[in-house]
């Protein structure tokens, strides 16, 4: 499968990454057509990697991955046809921070909209799944915990292709808990901010989610 990643921060790294050692191909989409950061990821990771604009990488992916700045979002994906996201699976893995008041971060969006819901909006033919944004990209693949596999928590308004990147999650080594419609971004974008808290306040970043049943 081609798979087009935007964003070239540690979360577009790290999914790409994943999904070449998948077998897929993948283009890492930036700003530039020959942004430094890709560049180099490029360089690592054989010829099955490949970079180009935001645009150049939606175009190319089967399945689509958008790990771009929140406070980004509306920007990098107007630079994109939306023609180019019709009918693909696009995996919003953003989270709406706000870091100009300082540390921890704000959410710039909540309660009543979401980032999920947003690009939903902007893209409406593209089918988002919102899954990634509740743990660090140091776990997005084959995460190793003593308590076994942690539960990606995700929404989406189709159920095919939630079903999809369920199939895929289980690929890279996750359970999955479907949440419902994508308005449910609007809770699991502030569960990002427990995931961080956790981290900021015990200092350490191996950690991850998983729900309990009986
Ligand atoms: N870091 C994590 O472990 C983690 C975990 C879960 C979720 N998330 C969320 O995943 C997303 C990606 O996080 P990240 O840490 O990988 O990277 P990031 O630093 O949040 O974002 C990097 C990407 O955003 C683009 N960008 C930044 N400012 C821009 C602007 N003004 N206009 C257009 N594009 C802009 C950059 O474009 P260029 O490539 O052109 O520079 C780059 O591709 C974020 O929403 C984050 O909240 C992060």
């Amino acid at each position: 499968m081609k798979v087009g990643v935007l964003g070239t921060g540690d979360v577009g790294q790290a999914l790409g990454k994943a999904f070449l050692a998948l077998g897929h191909e993948v283009r890492m989409g930036a700003r530039e057509a020959n942004n430094e950061k890709a560049k180099a990821w490029v360089a690592a990771n054989g010829a099955k990697a490949s970079q180009g604009t935001f645009a150049a990488a939606a175009r190319f992916g089967e399945l689509i991955v958008l790990a771009t700045l929140g406070a980004a979002n509306e920007s990098v994906l107007r630079t994109a046809d939306p023609d180019d996201f019709r009918g693909k699976i696009l995996i919003e893995t953003t989270n709406p921070l706000d870091f100009t008041h300082g540390m921890p971060p704000r959410l710039s969006v909540g309660h009543t909209d979401s980032a999920g819901e947003q690009v939903q909006r902007l893209l409406p033919g593209a089918r988002v799944v919102k899954a990634f944004n509740t743990v660090g990209n140091a776990h997005m693949f084959r995460p190793s915990f003593p308590g076994g596999p942690p539960d990606m928590f995700i929404c989406g308004n189709d159920a095919a292709a939630k079903a999809s990147v369920t199939e895929l999650l289980k690929e890279f080594g996750w359970g999955t808990i479907d949440l419902g419609g994508i308005e449910s971004s609007r809770y699991l974008e502030p569960m990002c901010m427990v995931w961080v808290l956790h981290g900021a306040l015990s200092g350490g970043w191996n950690h991850a989610f998983k729900m309990l049943h009986k």
